[in-house]
């Protein structure tokens, strides 16, 4: 029985840019084993040729070479345009009635994507539940949530709490593309499908882990938006502690949902709860120069484009590991990655030319933009007595399996339509996750403190930042992407 996929928000960009470019591949990979409609709500007034037309256009665009004019034909035939509003109650029955037409009143599985603007989630998810389309009597029904969910712990509750009221939790599936990725479902792969790298993985061995999201973009047209979220609502909340989540994990039970999500939730249990003092010495934040000249950004604006940020997740395997959080917009380049750094070994019997962790083995799992990972270690120098440095092996998925990588979002609403809310965020993760940032926002906001510095673009951060790892005796990894 082909499935239904209503969008709302079927004229916004995420549409356009991501989720057809996403379906379309699907079906070019004949993925969607039933086959699939996809209906389209927002206001603009298309008709089902318009939308199309248009998407035809913007998938050729993000797909790249992947679009195929006649495949394209046979995928458009199954997509659909209602217009309707989100605040209309009486749009929603058109739209009961609308699909109840095109699913020829056959109950046909339903994924309910909310891709519009945060505000808009809870009246929409109200209004599926007055009009019936969340019973699963007859076919399952599942809505898929896009982020920012809630702006802070207690808003994340109020939502929690607002779409519980029409969905059950197995119903919801709360996004992060970033858990979509290759590679970071391979972390799950290397961590717990080998047996050479899970000795290693914990307090004995590992100094400590950096993790780092930097955009080389600056806020750009997102300037309104940003501007009232930041650094740590637009990255810290999901993707940087969903990076932290996989990497510090207890290995699952079994590879299910439930087991995967319990032990992710135990590790943002197991982080240590900032005090304002504490937030004032192990964090840090900044503005690149320039943030406020953008006309949607008020000239008083405290908004940090930077932040890095020093967790201690208080359990046995990693008491005493820091692990180092961090992110910036305007920054050298654009890279993802996640760094194991190891430990010294524990007697030097070579000289080396630099004695410090740098030269200790590092792992790094390299996110985007190339996915991949890198392992440094040490090897002599040939034809050069006991001369050491440091050299690396590498494993890039595009070069070792010879095509191009998914798109996060092909496997993720793959997923959604197929049931399974593996990579996909529980209640109490989102509001675990806002547990962790909540104390540092509000002790930015009330004592003002670290002070917001400024850095200029295209840098790796404020100065402030290498001076803060070199007084731990660390340094980060500022490596443009290491797998090209
Ligand atoms: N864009 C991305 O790459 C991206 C990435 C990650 C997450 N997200 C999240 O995805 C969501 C959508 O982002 P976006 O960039 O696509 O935003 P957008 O381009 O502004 O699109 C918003 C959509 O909501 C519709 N809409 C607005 N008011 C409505 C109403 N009253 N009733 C029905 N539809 C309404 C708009 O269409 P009409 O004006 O025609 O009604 C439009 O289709 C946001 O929550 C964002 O945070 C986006």
């Amino acid at each position: 029985m082909p499935a239904t996929f209503v969008i709302f928000g079927a004229s916004g960009d995420l549409t356009s840019r991501k989720l057809i470019p996403a379906l379309y591949k699907l079906f070019c990979k004949k993925r969607l084993r039933d086959g699939l409609r996809v209906v389209g709500f927002s206001r603009s007034p298309y008709s089902h040729q318009q939308w199309r037309s248009e998407l035809a256009e913007s998938t050729a665009r993000f797909a790249g070479e992947d679009f195929d004019p006649d495949v394209w034909q046979q995928f458009e035939s199954e997509l659909f345009y209602h217009a309707g509003n989100i605040g209309e109650p009486a749009d929603f029955e058109r739209l009961r009635d609308f699909l109840a037409g095109i699913e020829k009143g056959v109950a046909s599985p339903r994924v309910y994507y909310m891709a519009t603007a945060p505000n808009f989630y809870e009246a929409a998810v109200d209004q599926l539940g007055r009009n019936g389309f969340a019973d699963e009597t007859d076919a399952p029904r599942r809505v898929v949530i896009e982020k920012p969910f809630g702006f802070d712990l207690a808003s994340a509750k109020q939502l929690n709490h607002a779409i519980h009221r029409t969905f059950q939790e197995h119903q919801v599936y709360r996004i992060d593309h970033y858990l979509g990725k290759e590679t970071v479902q391979n972390l799950l792969v290397l961590r717990f499908a080998n047996t050479i790298f899970e000795p290693v993985w914990n307090r004995n061995y590992i100094d400590h882990v950096q993790i780092t999201v930097a955009e080389e973009v600056d806020v750009g047209k997102r300037a309104g938006y940003y501007d009232k979220a930041g650094v740590m609502r637009d990255m810290f909340q999901n993707h940087l502690l969903q990076l932290l989540m996989i990497s510090a994990m207890e290995p699952p039970v079994r590879y299910e949902a439930d087991a995967i999500r319990n032990e992710k939730v135990k590790v943002l249990h197991a982080v240590r709860r900032l005090t304002a003092e504490d937030v004032a010495v192990d964090t840090l934040r900044g503005r690149y120069d320039g943030y406020t000249k953008s006309k949607d950004i008020a000239a008083d604006s405290r908004t940090a484009t930077f932040a890095a940020v020093k967790l201690w997740i208080d359990n046995w395997r990693w008491q005493g590991v820091p692990f180092y959080l961090r992110s910036g917009k305007a920054m050298s380049c654009r890279t993802t990655q996640i760094v194991i750094q190891f430990r010294e070994p524990p007697q030097r019997l070579f000289a080396t030319e630099r004695n410090n962790l740098c030269d200790a083995n590092r792992l790094i799992i390299q996110v985007q933009p190339a996915e991949g990972i890198q392992l440094h270690f040490q090897t002599k120098v040939p034809d050069a007595g006991m001369k050491l440095r440091t050299t690396d092996l590498n494993f890039n998925y595009q070069s070792e399996f010879g095509k191009s990588m998914p798109e996060a979002y092909e496997r993720l609403l793959l997923d959604a339509l197929e049931g399974d809310a593996s990579l996909f965020a529980r209640a109490d993760e989102v509001e675990a996750a806002w547990r962790v940032c909540d104390p540092i926002l509000k002790a930015w906001q009330e004592s003002d403190q670290p002070p917001l510095l400024t850095y200029e673009p295209s840098v790796w951060g404020p100065e402030e930042s290498a001076e803060w790892m070199r007084s731990q005796g660390r340094e980060w990894f500022d490596t443009c992407p290491v797998l090209a």
